[in-house]
């Protein structure tokens, strides 16, 4: 048995996300999550809203609640959807948490201890206008990189370089959008990233399964320029985890906190302990600590494309500066972004749809399918909602909902509600059993590859197969010649139901239960012989006709979605 733990990104409290975001990180992952438990392995899945810094701050203030409030409340909203999608977190965690402080403040130390923190004045915007020292995101200006001119201070969402405030050009305060800016001094902490650049390189040089997308951002930011900077790790903002070494004050960075970027990934750590204590007892470090027992875990992150210089520089500085034996990720899986009917989705402009909006016009498993069958895994891709229609008609009703109803149905009008005898596999069936052999192991590896659109066409060929073997034995020609051989096609295709729910319960977990609950297959195991599953329910077995597995999107409906969602959302 393996063990994988796996983190999705931690999803900004600010804000209910949209499509795009889940379709980048917690989607995906939590496919992952469900076929490797699927295979027996032992999975600790973890996500959590990322609290703090100035998206916080600012979402709050526009709530007009105090911040811990809005993020408390906040939380339980993404937790009550994360729930609706059906992501199977073991635990839904929150970098606000105590466990978070402390481990935040314990790498601090530790980095502090090991010499990679200084010290420095530096020089930051104040906002005149504003009466406060303007946080990085607090500043808008034009990229010096690429031009794009609603870069932000810390990062341009266009071409995801890292900057500081200083680096813009033409800066403006994103709360007045004042001009009227001023420099001055204040103390912060530096992780010199710069002395770690070695160990950096010589361990992205040691993944050699990474994608190309995710190396060569790596890479990239590495290299290029000046290479690695040092950043700052600290900020004069009154909501955070306040600086502290270890257990000990700091003195000098009284009322400063740790930067957000430098907290958030650390509560991929901290997650656990809470999961752990949610749970009653005390054992996460063997899933965190290669000396207390995870050097056999395997760790794999998911997340967007702008996260992968965090993931793959920061953070793995952090841990590599503390000299203490946390296990680092193995494999990080990265995506691009999906656009919204030719644009972006955009939290901020409330452009797209949004989870709890999805949620309120279809079930979750209609939005999974069409989402990973069409992730922006090699480049960007497209949501519209023609193209949704079509995807969810033809997939889920038109072939998988089809065939279970039709098998279903016919049975249960020729020969009752129990899986029917007689008759024995002939050519056709020797056929289909070969086929499925062959698709499930390619499935099998595609999964295990993380390869999400390949999956999923593996998964659909898989269905289509089904289908083309009822179209072509066409028990309900045959039952008029050979009633014996139409109760094996049958019983085949009632077999075919309870492998399907196995294969699919990664994608689409509420259907594979209900055609688990139709079929009530003694075992569910993940298949390793195309014959043994379609040979499993016995003859005589009782089974059930499930509801309409999936309703068609009319085109009505996508109409009036369309125009629902050509606007945006306040
Ligand atoms: N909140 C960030 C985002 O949504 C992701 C943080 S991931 C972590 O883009 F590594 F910092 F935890
Ligand atoms: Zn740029």
């Amino acid at each position: 048995m393996q063990r994988h733990l796996i983190t999705a990104a931690i999803p900004y409290i600010n804000g209910i996300k949209h499509l795009g975001n889940l379709v980048g990180s917690q989607l995906p992952a939590d496919l992952y999550a469900r076929y490797q438990r699927a295979r027996g392995n032992e999975v600790l899945f973890l996500c959590a809203t990322d609290e703090h810094g100035t998206p916080a701050e600012l979402a709050a203030a526009k709530a007009g609640k105090p911040v811990a409030e809005y993020c408390a409340e906040m939380h339980t909203i993404q937790a009550e959807i994360a729930k609706g999608f059906r992501l199977s977190f073991d635990h839904f965690g929150r970098s606000s948490s105590p466990q978070n402080h402390a481990l935040t403040q314990h790498f601090a130390g530790r980095l502090a201890d090991e010499g990679l923190i200084r010290e420095v004045v530096e020089k930051q915007v104040y906002s005149n206008a504003d009466g406060r020292f303007l946080p990085d995101r607090y500043i808008e200006g034009t990229c010096p990189n690429c031009g794009y001119d609603k870069a932000r201070g810390d990062q341009c969402e266009n071409c995801t370089k890292q900057l500081d405030p200083t680096d813009l050009i033409e800066p403006r305060s994103a709360v007045s959008g004042s001009t009227d800016l001023e420099v001055r001094e204040t103390k912060h902490l530096y992780l010199r990233q710069s002395a770690l650049k070695d160990d950096l390189d010589a361990w992205i040089d040691s993944k050699t399964d990474w994608p190309i997308l995710t190396t060569s951002i790596a890479k990239k930011w590495l290299h290029d320029g000046d290479g690695l900077q040092d950043r700052g790790i600290t900020r004069d903002l009154d909501w955070g985890i306040p600086v502290r070494r270890g257990d000990a004050e700091w003195p000098g960075m009284e009322g400063k906190v740790f930067y957000v970027w430098f907290d958030a990934p650390i509560e991929y750590i901290a997650c656990a302990s809470e999961w752990a204590d949610a749970q009653g007892h005390t054992d996460w470090e063997r899933w965190w600590r290669t000396d207390k027992g995870a050097e056999d875990v395997r760790y794999t992150q998911f997340m967007g494309k702008d996260n992968v210089p965090f993931h793959t520089l920061s953070f793995p500085a952090t841990i590599l500066g503390s000299a203490e034996p946390w296990k680092m990720v193995d494999h990080l899986k990265s995506f691009n972004y999906l656009n919204y009917e030719g644009g972006q989705f955009s939290t901020s402009q409330g452009r797209g749809v949004f989870m709890d909006q999805a949620l309120a016009l279809l079930p979750a498993d209609y939005w999974r399918w069409w989402l990973l069958s069409n992730c922006p895994e090699t480049s960007d891709t497209e949501f519209t909602w023609e193209l949704f229609q079509q995807g969810v008609n033809k997939d889920l009703a038109d072939v998988l909902g089809n065939f279970a109803s039709r098998v279903t149905k016919f049975c249960r009008s020729k020969f009752g509600e129990t899986v029917p005898d007689g008759g024995t596999f002939g050519p056709q069936e020797e056929e289909l059993i070969t086929n499925l052999d062959t698709r499930i192991a390619k499935y099998s590896e595609m999964m295990d590859a993380m390869e999400v659109r390949k999956s999923a066409q593996e998964l659909r060929a898989i269905w289509v197969a089904g289908n083309e073997y009822l179209q072509a034995a066409a028990p309900w020609a045959t039952i008029k010649e050979d009633e014996a051989k139409a109760a094996m096609q049958i019983r085949l295709g009632l077999n075919l139901i309870a492998l399907y729910a196995v294969l699919s319960a990664p994608f689409i977990p509420d259907a594979a239960t209900r055609m688990q609950d139709a079929m009530q297959p003694g075992d569910t195991d993940w298949p390793t012989s195309a014959r043994a599953a379609l040979t499993q329910l016995p003859e005589g077995h009782a089974f059930t006709v499930p509801d309409n597995l999936f309703a068609k999107v009319t085109d009505d409906q996508r109409e009036e979605w369309t125009a629902q969602f050509s606007g945006v959302r306040e």
